[in-house]
């Protein structure tokens, strides 16, 4: 459920009209909805709430605005990272060092030694060598790094490809058949304190027979190494769940989600570990655009709106679908295609879509854009990078200004051997 509605005929986030959005600030701008965030945290919490030992780390990833970490670390939430800068942004939040988890299969040293000095607390070992190199730069510094192992346990998660990781050919992760051997020379060295599994194999799952076949394949293999007589007192599970893009193509519920992983763990006495993205901050925004123009097409007209695949990568990226609605639709439809104005063929958001009638200058939005939105656009084609907004009861505000190209323009430097 979400804060984005229909009054008066006139699409609303909370009690915002889009329009007023769009007067105030241009579009195309992204629009959270601070109501919706808190809902979806307290709904994946409440989901969990069988689960006696837990943390929540949300995968800041899916949305890093500044504002929306806010709002989630006021829920309690700590921090999935993958980078120094996600470290930035969720300490800048008031996330709590210790809440931090720091995932990624490329961590650079550096990255590793400000984040054991930042105190983050747990670090999620993609591979052997970095695990020594970790241990290396947490002896130096006279501490010990709490770290899991995340483990590839070669499932095929049934999402899209370019989203899936779990699989033994994708580059996430030790083979499952080799972790236990690695876990254990790791766990000898000074510097780590090795207490864990972690795994994560997929996003936009709908179907939960792979990730529980994953489940118990690395919670055995945790229970095994436990009994070896290993300090292991947690299994990361990392994110995964999907969300509803398409009317009629409902995945299950964050409910479901959290019986399926009761059953599946119970019993195993450990702490377990999340790292929620798309389904907490997916429905709590949309995309705001402008229709630029409706240009005749071959079979049926392209409706080319203000905002393109540098605002909005997931449908170029992934064939991403993402509902679009009028923000003052008159009942009437038309079929279209719906594309932005890069120069690029992939800049198109739809095809074939039957969609409420917009003209040039209508207001329109793509739903379902909370999450792998703001945070994957680019500047391409000198375009300004898109703005976000959060909207709370009957206000709202600036949340990421829109970058202009004359910013942009400004941190260039043309060389000395280029003057005349
Ligand atoms: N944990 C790890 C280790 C991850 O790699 C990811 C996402 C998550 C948690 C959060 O997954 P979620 O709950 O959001 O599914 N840009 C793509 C999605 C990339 C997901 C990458 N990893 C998209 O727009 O669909």
């Amino acid at each position: 459920m979400d804060h984005f509605d229909y009054r008066n005929g006139v699409l609303h986030a909370e009690d915002v009209p889009m329009s007023a959005i769009a007067e105030a600030v241009g579009t195309p701008v992204y629009i959270y909805s601070r109501a919706t965030l808190e809902r979806h945290a307290q709904v994946f919490r409440d989901a969990l709430s069988a689960i006696p030992n837990k943390h929540i780390a949300f995968a800041i990833k899916a949305n890093p605005n500044l504002a929306v970490l806010k709002v989630l670390a006021k829920q309690g939430y700590g921090a999935d990272i993958v980078s120094g800068g996600e470290m930035k942004r969720a300490l800048a939040a008031g996330m709590a060092a210790h809440d931090i988890v720091f995932s990624g299969v490329g961590k650079t040293r550096i990255e590793l030694r400000e984040a054991l000095e930042s105190g983050v607390g747990q670090f999620n070992i993609e591979l052997e060598e970095e695990g020594v190199a970790l241990a290396e730069i947490a002896a130096s510094l006279g501490m010990t790094a709490t770290a899991v192992l995340r483990v590839n346990p070669d499932v095929d998660a049934g999402t899209h490809a370019k989203i899936s990781t779990g699989m033994k050919e994708n580059k996430f992760g030790v083979p499952i058949d080799e972790a236990g051997a690695i876990f254990t020379r790791l766990a000898a060295l000074p510097g780590l304190a090795m207490r864990g599994l972690a795994l994560h194999i997929g996003s936009q799952l709908f179907d939960f027979g792979p990730i529980e076949a994953a489940y118990a394949k690395v919670g055995a293999l945790a229970l095994d190494l436990r009994a070896q007589g290993q300090d292991i007192d947690r299994v990361d599970l990392g994110g995964g769940l999907g969300v509803p893009y398409e009317r009629g193509k409902v995945p299950p519920t964050p409910a479901d989600y959290g019986a399926m992983v009761e059953r599946v763990t119970r019993g195993w006495g450990l702490k377990l570990m999340f790292e929620p993205g798309r389904v907490i901050v997916g429905n709590a925004g949309v995309l705001l655009t402008r229709v630029i123009w409706v240009k005749p097409g071959v079979a049926r007209p392209y409706i080319i709106v203000d905002a393109a695949m540098n605002d909005l990568a997931r449908p170029a990226m992934y064939d991403a679908w993402h509902d679009f609605e009028a923000v003052a639709p008159t009942g009437a439809r038309m079929s279209a295609n719906i594309a932005g104005p890069v120069c690029e063929s992939g800049d198109t958001f739809a095809v074939n879509r039957d969609i409420d009638v917009v003209k040039s200058g209508d207001l329109a939005v793509f739903r379902t854009a909370g999450a792998y939105g703001a945070t994957m656009a680019s500047t391409y084609n000198s375009r300004a990078l898109v703005p976000e907004v959060m909207v709370d009861g009957d206000r709202f505000a600036v949340v990421a200004e829109r970058v202009l190209p004359e910013t942009l323009i400004a941190a260039e430097r043309v060389p000395d051997f280029l003057r005349d």
